[in-house]
């Protein structure tokens, strides 16, 4: 079997899920996503995470490869969430002596998900874990992403195995480590990935770089997506970028629409976000495409209009997703602008309206709401005027 090493003594072990269409079955896959665990061999051999349970055939065979006939004494927990601690049982009941490590928020939800657990240690924020030559220390990230998550750090080659912390989707096609791959090529799934996974907890992602700031740390290695070795600064950076809200020019228009009378406004919207100099927009039909590819660009750029026709007095349907995740993420520093068609009564706007009002979106201008098709040169102008509005106000941010 063919050996990764991050250093003579510590390998890569994870696996690539290319088949799973719907991460958390509800996120896309367009590019697979990997789960990353590592084994340190040492005196002691130590696992760092294990993998979604429906990989253990080829998880066990990596393993067993490096390992032999030798047992694993460590299995360390960063994170309950069943893509990486889907394969616990599996691993306990293959090498029964193992110890399972956790901090005190760990074994509840790992043991509901997975049954009692007979060899278990609790560790606490700082405490060591001495192997032989390397020495493992931990320290707990609540919320990021769960509320048990911690991260491991390795003193000696000075690693840090953040889970999902850094990571990004993306399976890895060959290059595991950042110096290998074209990082233009993962930081769409890498942004997608913290958006959706991590953003809403943003804050709690600031202060866990911020505590984890005084470590001398020479590699990244997260549960998902590229090990970092050589271009720490360029996912540090962009850790902070996206934690404080940081966007670049450009406008996401995000629409829903029935019989294409709402997709024809966002046409005319955006006219006037490119008039007004903004060389970045994205058009989206929120029955089209799957809702975290939306709110990854909407973290992106500063502008973000949002339309729908009305439906049964309320809102398009497939548009209350975007909404409820809008709701939910927060994503701070942007300029909204509001728009739909009020056809079957209205409602689409008013609704949209209520969400834009309970979220305190910053809208530079008034929304627009159009009977029917936006034929007449009124809803036109009302229409270009929006997008112009918008864009200005990206500019001039
Ligand atoms: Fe990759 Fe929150 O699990």
């Amino acid at each position: 079997m063919l050996k990764i090493n991050l250093t003579d003594d510590i390998f890569y072990v994870g696996v690539n899920d290319r088949k799973t269409e719907l991460f958390e079955n509800h996120m896309e896959l367009p590019n697979g996503v990997s789960y990353n665990s590592y084994l340190i061999v040492d005196e002691k051999v130590a696992l760092i995470d294990p993998v979604e349970v429906s990989f253990m055939a080829e998880f066990l065979f990596k393993i067993k490869s490096i390992l032999g006939e030798r047992k694993i004494d460590y299995l360390v927990i960063n994170h309950d969430e069943p893509d990486h601690s889907g394969a616990v049982r599996a691993i306990v009941q293959e090498y029964p002596e193992v110890q399972v490590i956790g901090n005190a928020k760990t074994f509840g939800p790992l043991e509901a998900f997975y049954g009692p657990l007979n060899n278990k240690k609790i560790v606490a924020e700082g405490e060591t874990l001495c192997l032989g030559k390397h020495t493992l220390q931990f320290f707990m990230v609540p919320m990021c992403h769960w509320p048990e998550s911690m991260v491991t750090y390795e003193q000696t080659n000075k690693i840090l195995f953040s889970n999902d912390a850094f990571g990004g989707f993306g399976a890895l096609n060959g290059c595991i480590f950042d110096d290998e791959a074209n990082l233009d090529f993962y930081e769409d799934d890498m942004r997608r990935y913290y958006a959706n996974i991590v953003g809403k907890v943003a804050g709690q992602a600031v202060k866990a770089v911020q505590k984890l700031g005084p470590l001398d740390i020479k590699m990244i290695a997260p549960s998902h997506g590229l090990v970092w070795r050589s271009n720490l600064q360029w996912v540090l950076e962009r850790y902070v970028k996206w934690s404080t809200g940081e966007n670049e020019e450009g406008v996401v228009i995000a629409y829903g629409s029935m019989y294409g009378n709402t997709a024809l406004m966002a046409d005319i919207i955006a006219r006037g976000v490119a008039e007004a100099g903004v060389k970045n927009i994205k058009i989206y039909d929120v029955a089209k495409t799957e809702v975290s590819h939306i709110i990854g660009d909407i973290w992106k750029y500063k502008g973000c209009v949002i339309g729908a026709c009305a439906h049964y007095g309320s809102v398009f349907p497939n548009m209350t997703l975007l909404l409820h995740e809008l709701t939910e993420f927060k994503p701070k520093n942007k300029v909204y602008g509001v728009f739909g068609g009020m056809s079957w009564g209205g409602g689409g706007v008013k609704y949209i309206n209520g969400v834009a009002e309970k979220n305190q979106w910053e809208c530079p201008v008034e929304s627009v709401e159009v009977k029917g098709a936006p034929y007449r040169d009124e809803d036109v102008e009302r229409l270009y005027n929006l997008g112009k509005a918008i864009g200005e106000a990206v500019k001039n941010n």
